[in-house]
């Protein structure tokens, strides 16, 4: 028997407790399609309205013109399901368990807390003059005053747009821009594995960045107390201007289409979009998924290893379990600081029930073996969550036996940036498990496999995955142009959204994922563009042209693997290499370091100039054999060169 066909039946234990069992998931799912406006007005309830939606769904996927509307009548806050509603029955619950990088270092923060201090900073932003409709820009580090300052934009409908606090001012700069953003949240600096990141000298370099005038002010956290450069009349302490603030602060009364948030994520062409959602849909979304796929039960631990920096962080770690009265745990620091121990720690020291990580999390520590997991118990874990990218087999095992001590379910999560919330996971009551599978659909969401003329395919299967109809929590655009978001997610076939995923359909419907089909990189679990990183080496005055492909790498999943054609004249060092990789990760940071360069000196193109990269993967997965046609390229012998000479032997 392969991997591939191994099941993990329904648990007993979990089936017995859990909210949806076999049959309901049918039933639920069917009522989901065939009368989505009663299933989502249903749903709805599940939060707090000023005023409750009467129209439901006007949706439609027309690439002359996508409108994508829910709930549009309804109006609402985000921050009072997050936290008013909880405050009669849980107010002295804890809602964030705050695990810093060193781990002596942890807090609680209960709901009433981060009620008061929400509306605390939410009253700041309106003296610097912030309002409805403003962007805020969040560049944090993993700190509780992360989601309060979410949190905070909600309250007084400003729409927030956090940067992963490992992007280079470069990348800061470009999404300050973008999105008009007129002020920053940071931090003086971050702390991880026991590094500091200058987060506040980075937003400094960022904003002498031509197009961030846009930018009036800086709010600056002191996290570490290191040394900062000061701007007076911009930048504002943190903690003097927030702790004068009264504790209670009007929510602002949104239309369920307002904008929540921006958050900018990877094409495979041209700079990072920025994906606008909107409040009331993707509330509903986070939180029903949060419930049902994680099974999260009253009182439990949960915890999301993700960074509120990507999508992950904003739906899991944040808004869903948030809405949901549940107690979520943020942590600072690595997985792999103080020691490998360390996740396992975390999960004793704070009785964690359920556990939501990446393939490559899980990979790093697999290297080190069995014993790395033997300075804990984790007896507390209940659940094993899996998001990012394809989970192996072979890790989704080593998963399962060695930190859920072979008894907790693992959901493998798959979705998008774009999609908001989970679209394909199990519902641990109710589906049987195959490792490497994502399983079945979420409630509403309707996956389809085309081919590439874009007919549907039937039965068991390989395709191009799409999803025939809207979902609440989908982003409704691209910040400022609807166009670029119909021609990227609606032109290609039409009537359709297209992920930009490959996947495979077995015999029993289950779904599992293959990876992208577009010029996306999943380096370990992140988004990565590859014309971004080319158009970053470029700009290198060394560099004539730069093709990216990913590679097979053991623990990242993909690796970054760059052909560089140099330009005349110029020497081929090891010393250009080491310069050329800290350009890029200067350029764009560190998540974007190149793996592997080998000089180039041609690229394979088409007689029309359309570089093959399809031939520059397979050589850079050293699949030279099943090379293919190269019959239509302009110079097949320079493949011959870039054969000889492959970088990784
Ligand atoms: C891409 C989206 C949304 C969470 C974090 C990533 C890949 C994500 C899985 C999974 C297989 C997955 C896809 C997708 N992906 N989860 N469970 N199985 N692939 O969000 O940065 O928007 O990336 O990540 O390729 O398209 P993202």
């Amino acid at each position: 028997m392969t991997d591939q066909q191994k099941v993990y039946p329904v648990r007993d234990d979990i089936a017995a407790n859990a909210w949806i069992d076999r049959e309901k998931y049918q039933a639920m799912y069917q009522q989901s399609v065939d009368d989505p406006e009663g299933f989502w007005a249903e749903q709805a309830k599940r939060i707090d309205w000023f005023k409750a939606p009467t129209k439901i769904k006007h949706t439609t996927f027309d690439p002359h013109n996508v409108d994508i509307r829910w709930f549009e009548d309804g109006t609402l806050n985000a921050s009072v399901s997050c936290l008013d509603r909880h405050l009669e029955k849980r107010g002295d619950q804890t809602a964030i368990i705050w695990e810093g990088d060193d781990p002596t270092d942890s807090k609680h923060v209960s709901y009433r807390e981060l009620h008061a201090k929400t509306c605390q900073l939410a009253n700041a932003l309106k003296e610097l003059g912030v309002g409805k409709g403003d962007v805020v820009t969040l560049y944090m580090p993993m700190i509780p005053e992360a989601a309060v300052a979410m949190l905070a934009c909600a309250r007084i409908g400003a729409v927030h747009s956090v940067v992963f606090g490992g992007f280079s001012p470069d990348a800061l700069a470009q999404r300050i821009i973008g999105a008009d953003s007129k002020l920053v949240i940071t931090a003086d600096e971050s702390v991880r594995g026991g590094k500091h990141v200058p987060l506040k000298d980075n937003v400094d370099a960022a904003l002498t960045r031509k197009g961030t005038e846009v930018c009036e002010n800086v709010l600056v956290v002191k996290r570490t107390g290191g040394e900062i450069e000061w701007k007076e009349g911009r930048d504002v302490w943190y903690h003097d201007l927030v702790d004068k603030q009264a504790t209670d602060c009007p929510a602002e009364e949104m239309n369920a289409e307002d904008p929540l948030f921006i958050l900018y994520t990877s094409g495979s062409t041209g700079a990072p979009k920025g994906l606008k959602h909107t409040t009331g849909g993707y509330l509903v979304y986070a939180s029903l998924t949060h419930q049902y796929i994680f099974d999260y039960q009253d009182g439990e631990v949960y915890w999301c290893t993700a960074d509120v920096g990507w999508v992950t962080g904003h739906s899991y770690i944040v808004y869903g379990p948030l809405a949901n009265g549940a107690t979520t745990l943020m942590f600072e620091g690595v997985p792999s600081y103080p020691s490998h121990g360390r996740m396992g720690e975390v999960v004793d020291k704070h009785n964690v029930a359920i556990l939501y990580t990446a393939p490559t999390a899980i990979r790093a520590l697999m290297a080190h073996g069995d014993g790395v997991m033997d300075s804990s118990k984790r007896d507390s874990l209940r659940l094993l969550g899996s998001v990012g990218e394809p989970i192996n087999p072979e890790a989704w095992e080593w998963y399962h036996r060695v930190i859920g001590n072979s008894k907790c379910p693992i959901v493998d999560t798959w979705w998008q940036t774009e999609t908001g919330g989970i679209m394909i996971a199990p519902l641990p009551g109710a589906m049987d498990l195959k490792p490497g599978s994502a399983t079945l659909p979420f409630f509403g969401v309707q996956p389809a496999l085309l081919d590439s003329e874009g007919n549907e395919l039937q039965g068991a299967v390989d395709g191009n995955l799409v999803i025939s109809d809207s979902w609440p929590g989908q982003a409704r655009s691209i910040w400022g142009d609807h166009d670029r978001f119909i021609q990227t997610y609606f032109s290609t076939y039409k009537g359709y959204y297209f992920t930009g995923d490959g996947c495979r359909r077995d015999e029993d419907g289950y779904y599992w994922i293959t990876g992208r089909v577009d010029d996306v990189l999943n380096v370990s679990g992140h988004r990565m563009g590859t014309a971004e990183i080319e158009s970053s080496l470029v700009a290198h005055e060394a560099v004539a042209e730069a093709a990216v492909v990913g590679f097979p790498h053991d623990i990242k999943g993909q690796g970054i693997y760059i052909y560089v054609t140099l330009g005349d004249g110029v020497e081929p060092t090891d010393e250009l290499k080491k310069e050329l990789t800290q350009w890029v990760r200067k350029d764009i940071g560190p998540i974007a370091s190149p793996d592997v360069i080998q000089w180039a000196p041609g690229l394979p193109k088409t007689r029309s100039g359309k570089i093959m990269r399809r031939i520059l993967r397979k050589i850079a997965a050293n699949e030279t054999d099943g090379l293919g046609d190269t019959s239509t390229l302009a110079d097949p012998s320079v493949v011959d060169d870039l054969i000889e000479n492959r970088a990784i032997k």
